[in-house]
């Protein structure tokens, strides 16, 4: 059994990416094409994962992809990616998306996402993550432990199929 030495916390791995809507990034009812959304959050997780694992990382699946709310042309749109749990070889990452006000600054949000990726040696195969994580403040504890029961709602799901 491999033992860890090493811990990171959340804000080392934090991602934050930034998007302008450009008519590239809009569908045929001149709103953010959710496809493109979802390659964003992918692309968020990842560099996340690889922060903490310090490693390749691959997608193994996404779940609890909710679109609260439609972005549009010239709407600031911002991710931010944070590991939550972290196990052997696995690592669930939470994206939150949001459109930022221009005038003000608020964010709104507009997507929420969780992400398990898995840590990969260069044949592609699950490797052990050195870095054990240190969940913080009220929010990260919570997520922690809610991260545990959605595993087993995963692992349950994948057992019945779906
Ligand atoms: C991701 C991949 C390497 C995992 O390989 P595998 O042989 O299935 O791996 P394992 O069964 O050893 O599981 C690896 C980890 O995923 C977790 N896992 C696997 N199935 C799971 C499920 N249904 N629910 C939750 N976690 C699961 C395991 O618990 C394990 O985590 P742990 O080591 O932290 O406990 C393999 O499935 C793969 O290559 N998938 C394609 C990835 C890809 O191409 N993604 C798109 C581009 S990035």
């Amino acid at each position: 059994m491999e033992e860890r030495t090493k811990y990171k916390k959340c804000e080392d791995s934090l991602t934050e990416i930034t998007k302008l809507l450009q008519y590239r990034d809009i569908n045929g009812q001149n709103r953010l094409f959710g496809g493109r959304l979802m390659e964003w959050i992918d692309e968020a997780a990842g560099v996340a994962a690889m922060r903490h694992a310090g490693g390749n990382c691959v997608t193994l699946m996404v779940d609890s992809l909710k679109f609260k709310c439609g972005a549009y042309i010239n709407d600031i749109v911002v991710l931010i990616a944070k590991v939550t749990y972290v196990g052997k070889t696995s690592m669930e990452v939470r994206v939150d998306t949001y459109v930022e006000e221009k005038h003000t600054g608020i964010r709104r949000a507009i997507n929420h996402a969780y992400l398990t990726l898995v840590h990969v040696d260069d044949e592609g195969r699950p490797k052990f993550i050195e870095y054990g994580f240190i969940p913080e403040g009220v929010n990260g504890l919570a997520e922690y432990e809610g991260a545990k029961k959605r595993i087993e709602i995963r692992k349950h799901r994948t057992t019945e199929g779906f």
